[in-house]
């Protein structure tokens, strides 16, 4: 039988600092150290992520090594992420997985980040895998993309965010109400015991497969402020249906740009990925669609930054032998 490659990765793009052991499309471990310190800034500060980073790189590849329960000489190949992200925090990983290839003389492997967000679905754990072609929305905090997976290899992007990101939409939202930072997950967890039907929000005038989010923060926020103006304690009195009518504006949003995707592709296997994809509106109105969709949604795990996605990303590469040197670089705005 063939022996399954296995393939160490590193994941450094943002403000997650992760490491993963895939044996194969398995993932032995896939350990991931989020950074705290953002969130007295209100987001994320890329100086602090970056030292961050070097503090955090080696215990957690170690961890992923002892979690996986083989030994550093097992390794066949190093994976990491080349791009997109903050150049600061990329430049620990990929500075990182140079000087180990060379110290273990293993390969490398460039990975490119939005690409293995997808790819997270081919992991091959209890969640169902979808069958090439599939459609992809890419919902993180840096990016929103719409994407026909043709195979692992080939992706072509057929529409993305003109301005913020549908995560940034999230976080800079919650910001405007003072809540921590990152606010996704906190507008999510308000929104289950608000009226999504409280307060109406206007739907972005893009292009049919584009996405724009700093419109709706502005309008979010000009209806504070006169809200405010009358009763300054409107956001605490009404924070829960805020919540819910600004969640339902935006999963509205993605799945009207889905629906189109689909009927102009004919496509459907939808699939999510990125950070907003752990949200549960977003999830359970795909999971219900009356669209005939069949919906692909990865392990939790596996949806926001961690190097289980690096991993099966370096995989399909590996397969195919493709490495790099060490004269490859970071590149912060990396596109698939
Ligand atoms: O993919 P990710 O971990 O990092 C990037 O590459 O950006 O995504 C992080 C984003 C943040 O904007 C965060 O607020 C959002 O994902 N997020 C959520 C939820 N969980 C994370 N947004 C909405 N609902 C959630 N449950
Ligand atoms: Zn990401």
């Amino acid at each position: 039988m063939k022996k399954e490659p296995i393939i160490l990765a590193i994941e450094s793009s943002c403000d997650d600092t992760s490491a993963a052991i895939m044996r194969g499309r398995k993932s032995l471990s896939n350990i991931v150290s989020t950074q705290e310190i953002h969130k007295e800034f209100g987001g994320v500060v890329p100086e602090l992520a970056s030292r961050a980073h070097q503090k955090n790189i080696i215990p957690v590849v170690d961890a992923a090594i002892k979690k996986s329960g083989i030994s550093k000489n097992d390794i066949d190949a190093i994976a990491f992420t080349r791009g997109p992200g903050l150049l600061g925090s990329l430049l620990v990983g990929v500075s990182f997985a140079k000087s180990l290839s060379m110290a273990l003389k293993k390969p490398m492997i460039e990975v490119n980040h939005m690409e293995a967000h997808i790819l997270a679905h081919m992991i091959d754990d209890d969640f169902k895998t979808p069958e090439f072609p599939f459609l992809c929305l890419t919902v993180s905090g840096g990016h929103t993309q719409l994407v026909v997976v043709k195979s692992p290899l080939e992706m072509e992007v057929i529409g993305e965010t003109i301005d913020d990101a549908a995560g940034e939409a999230f976080d800079k939202i919650s910001k405007i109400m003072e809540l921590p930072y990152p606010g996704g997950p906190l507008i999510d967890k308000y929104a289950k015991k608000g009226n999504p039907d409280a307060y109406k929000f206007p739907h972005p005038k893009v292009g049919e497969l584009e996405f724009s989010f700093s419109g709706l923060k502005t309008s979010v926020l000009r209806f504070l402020q006169k809200e405010v103006r009358q009763n300054k304690n409107f956001v605490k009195e009404h924070l829960l249906d805020i919540c819910a009518s600004v969640q339902k504006t935006i999963i509205d949003i993605l799945i009207n740009k889905l629906k189109i995707a689909s009927y102009k592709t004919g496509i459907k296997k939808i699939a999510i990925a990125g950070g907003v994809s752990a949200n549960s509106e977003l999830r359970q109105r795909l999971l219900n669609n009356q669209f005939g969709w069949n919906v692909f949604i990865p392990d939790f795990q596996f949806c926001t930054d961690n190097a289980g996605m690096i991993g099966i990303a370096g995989y399909y590469k590996y397969q195919k032998q493709i490495f790099v040197d060490q004269s490859v670089s970071a590149n912060a705005r990396l596109r698939i």
